[in-house]
């Protein structure tokens, strides 16, 4: 159990992990969408100016697997932590569902965007809610400025959002807990070394942990890694003053 302190300052980064008991695909495990699908071929700004329509039609499957998702003990927990720490807690996804919201959680900080938002590629206009799915053969989304419309998510090449006000919240914070995340994509698998690390001005290193069934890409850099599956472990794991 986690004993956090009136002082404490918890961030929790969040992977695909975090929804596999939803029923939502993880990335790189088995059946993971990268055993199926080459991710330059489908997500990245390079698939996306070959083959727009390809592009569409895997968000859009995407889309339909996650509306069909419901949250799981895992982000109920979650949401509960935030509703007694407010605050205190920064919760930042690289999950694109909305499962964390859906579950209750009202901050809730998506650095590689959100699947069910789409956003002109042209215009400032800001992203948008979008449900819809555009399977081929039918025309692509257009924006009124005449632009194309793609997905709000972070593609491969791309720069995650928030990146400024992440790191304010990883200089600030005493614990650190990473859940269902392979620690193998930048800059997300190098947080718990910020975290942990020297660099931090005027703050000690956090204590930093690691939830998930298996030991991540970088589990050198925590404290501890507690192996389970989150909907099992998270509910009964946080003991707060
Ligand atoms: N509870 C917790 N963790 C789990 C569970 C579970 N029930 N089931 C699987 N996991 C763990 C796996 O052990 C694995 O370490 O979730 C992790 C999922 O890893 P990835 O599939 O690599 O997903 P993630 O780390 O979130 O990927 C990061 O890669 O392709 C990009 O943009 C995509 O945001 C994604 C990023």
């Amino acid at each position: 159990m986690f004993h956090i302190l009136a002082a404490d300052r918890v961030f929790i980064l969040t992977g695909a992990g975090i929804s596999a008991e939803s029923g939502i695909p993880t990335f790189r495990g088995a059946g993971g969408l990268w055993r199926n699908y080459r991710s330059e071929e489908v997500a990245s700004p390079h698939a996306w100016r070959r083959d727009p329509h390809l592009v569409w039609e895997f968000y859009s499957m995407r889309r339909r697997a996650a509306a069909e998702a419901k949250p799981n003990p895992g982000h109920l927990a979650l949401a509960a932590l935030e509703h007694t720490l407010h605050d205190r807690l920064f919760l930042c996804t690289q999950n694109v569902d909305n499962l964390h919201e859906n579950a209750g959680s009202r901050r809730v900080v998506h650095m590689h965007g959100e699947l069910f938002k789409s956003r002109c590629e042209d215009c400032d206009r800001p992203p948008f809610d979008d449900p819809n799915t555009y399977d081929p053969p039918a025309a692509l989304p257009k924006c009124d400025c005449g632009g194309q419309i793609r997905p709000h998510v972070c593609w491969f090449g791309e720069v995650p959002y928030h990146v400024d006000e992440i790191f304010r919240a990883l200089n600030e914070c005493t614990i650190y807990i990473a859940i269902g995340t392979s620690g193998v994509v930048e800059p997300a698998a190098s947080f718990v070394a910020h975290a942990h690390g020297p660099d931090r001005p005027g703050q000690g290193r956090a204590q930093t942990f690691y939830i998930g069934p298996e030991e991540p890409a970088n589990s050198a850099a925590f404290t501890k890694c507690l192996l389970g599956k989150a909907g099992q472990l998270l509910p009964n794991l946080f003991l707060c003053d």
